[in-house]
């Protein structure tokens, strides 16, 4: 696994190592600054992930975006983003246990590069695989854990608070206490 962005950038472009390399229009491998203290990590790109090569550009992103910019965070400033499976599954399904494991390895590579303080899951999907298996967004949100060199923590999907608005206020509340965070970090 390469130790410098752009060769790992060319080896992912190449992966196949499972099936969503067949199927996706452009690779979506991460967007954001290298020496980020935050990384975001969400679950797989959709249709507009899909044509622009770039996470989280779709409603949804727009979305993150506005809560990424109510705590001074900004994809082309100061934070990375990723997710868990960098080619996009047909029909917006679920990445599949086999898909994440087999992905799995060019998020670690990512992580090894940028040596984020902080790693935010973004929905359930990385939550269940990066946290706890049994994480519940809905109970365990906002919750900091240190994971080895790492805190930890998982948030709301914005897909799923386009669905649920009541929800976006607890959303809020996360990124406020990752602001604290982040703060404390300093
Ligand atoms: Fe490779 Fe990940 Fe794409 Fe599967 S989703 S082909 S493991 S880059
Ligand atoms: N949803 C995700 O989880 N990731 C994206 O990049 C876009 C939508």
């Amino acid at each position: 696994m390469s130790a410098d962005w752009e060769s790992l950038r060319s080896e992912c472009e190449a992966c196949r190592a499972c099936p969503l390399g067949e199927t996706r229009g452009k690779l979506v491998f991460g967007t954001g600054v290298r020496d980020a203290k935050v990384l975001f990590v969400g679950e797989g790109p959709g249709a507009r992930e899909d044509e622009l090569g770039e996470p989280f550009v779709g409603r949804s992103g727009q979305l993150l975006d506005q809560y990424f910019a109510a705590i001074g965070l900004d994809r082309h400033t100061n934070i990375y983003i990723a997710n868990m499976v960098k080619c996009r599954p047909p029909l917006n399904r679920d990445p599949s246990p086999a898909e994440q494991d087999a992905c799995l390895l060019w998020l670690r590579a990512q992580v090894k590069l940028l040596r984020p303080k902080v790693i935010v899951c973004v929905g359930r999907i990385a939550a269940q695989r990066l946290i706890s298996k049994s994480f519940a967004v809905t109970r365990e949100h906002g919750q900091f854990v240190q994971r080895g060199e790492f805190l930890m923590m998982g948030t709301f999907h914005p897909a799923a608070l386009l669905r649920n608005p009541s929800q976006k206020s607890a959303a809020l509340e996360d990124f406020f206490a990752l602001r604290d965070k982040l703060a404390e970090l300093k």
